[in-house]
């Protein structure tokens, strides 16, 4: 086998000599190419490692049931009817499982992670929760880059599955941090904030999206005229709403964003590098930017929801349900509601579809407790009576 040079490494040799500018801007001798060179970077033993890798990674979702759309309860006169889809049921308890093992399995079919690769995540917590799953599932070392306000229990979560936490006193300080992190112990950063748009399949292969038109299919309004949903990385509305457009339905979309997050204002303004460098209090949406995985061209509307009416509906909804749900949730319902509220207005048949995105269990020691939620100067009562009255049948009179 010939030696390494910069011929072949680049593949593209010429056959006299020429000068290009290197990284640096200093030129780079590219040499000249001797014909029968060749360059094999095969690593049998690295293909039958990645084969099994993806293997147990599949194993993994075919022993998996797919999440419930659930029903909730509005007034049957309406003809509006308002679904969620469950994603805490998934093995590692969030919407993130998906992302999680789409961003495995895009890094395995990329090269990107070998045996013994430590795997190094920036995360509000929930993405490296379902990371960590995955790489005790393959054996990897993972380290989860996260600000230090992250719950309690996602970091116990972590722990469990044997990943390493690295905490930033900053939440913008966890992309550089996981980046430096993984440069230097030669892993890999998987960044969800880049990848997570590219990495699930828009088109179907059960992705969520196909899942909910799915489970619609006997449905009074199987094709809903309304998604309701956050973004954190970006990438579930990016999926929904490429595949909405793909199978041509007139559904909408609309990302609901909470106080301090970079997305609506983004958005509002078309500015795709805009930042507001502020920590969301919600946990797994809203940004200090706008992501680079945020499609905005698919999303129709955006909605702003205060943290108060976010906690407020993530509590109402345990008790209109009976199922404990998470902060983003909350948020999430708030929105939905909004929009159903606004079609009854206009006299409007159909359906909205919303996520429960993970359960309240993580958030006992914050949104669940009083006392926090009164440190933190959040009023939920003037919420907690807005959305109590719509439901029992008056107009929507949010404060
Ligand atoms: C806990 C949690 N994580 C993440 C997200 C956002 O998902 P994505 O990263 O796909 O935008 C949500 C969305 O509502 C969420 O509730």
């Amino acid at each position: 086998m010939a030696g390494v040079n910069a011929a072949n490494v680049g593949g593209h040799g010429t056959s006299r000599s020429r000068a290009t500018p290197g990284p640096s801007g200093a030129p780079l001798r590219i040499l000249d190419a001797v014909p029968g060179q060749e360059l094999d970077r095969s690593r049998p033993d690295d293909r039958r490692w990645c084969a099994e890798a993806i293997r147990r990674v599949e194993a993994d979702a075919n022993r998996s049931a797919d999440t419930h759309l659930h029903i909730f309860p509005l007034p049957g006169d309406w003809h509006i009817e308002l679904y969620l889809k469950d994603e805490s049921t998934h093995p590692t308890g969030s919407l993130k499982h998906r992302l999680a093992r789409s961003l495995f399995l895009y890094a395995l079919a990329s090269g990107w992670v070998h045996e013994n690769t430590t795997v190094v995540e920036a995360s509000s917590g929930s993405t490296a929760v379902s990371e960590a799953y995955f790489a005790k599932l393959l054996g990897l070392p993972f380290v989860a880059v996260m600000p230090r306000s992250t719950s309690r229990e996602k970091v116990e979560l972590i722990e469990r599955q044997g990943g390493r936490c690295h905490f930033v006193e900053r939440g913008p300080d966890v992309y550089d941090a996981a980046q430096r992190l993984a440069e230097g112990c030669d892993g890999h950063y998987m960044d969800q904030f880049t990848y997570a748009e590219r990495a699930t399949d828009w088109r179907g292969n059960n992705n969520i999206a196909e899942s909910i038109f799915d489970q619609l299919g006997h449905e009074p309004h199987p094709v809903p005229s309304w998604i309701v949903v956050g973004a954190g990385t970006g990438g579930t509305s990016a999926t929904i709403g490429r595949y909405v457009r793909y199978r041509r339905h007139p559904t909408r979309l609309a990302v609901v964003d909470p106080e301090g997050s970079a997305f609506f204002p983004g958005w509002q303004a078309g500015a795709v590098d805009y930042t507001t460098g502020l920590a969301s209090r919600i946990e797994g949406i809203g940004r200090p930017r706008v992501e680079a995985s945020f499609v905005p061209t698919v999303v129709d509307r955006m909605i702003q929801v205060p943290d108060a009416a976010s906690i407020a509906a993530m509590r109402l909804a345990r008790q209109a349900t009976g199922r404990w749900v998470g902060g983003s949730t909350g948020t999430n319902l708030w929105g939905a509601l909004q929009i159903v509220a606004q079609m009854r207005a206009a006299g409007e048949q159909g359906s909205v579809v919303t996520l429960i995105c993970d359960g309240g269990e993580r958030y006992g020691r914050t949104y669940e407790d009083d006392a926090w939620v009164a440190v933190e100067g959040l009023e939920l009562a003037p919420h907690l009576e807005a959305i109590g009255a719509f439901l029992a049948g008056s107009g929507w009179y949010g404060p």
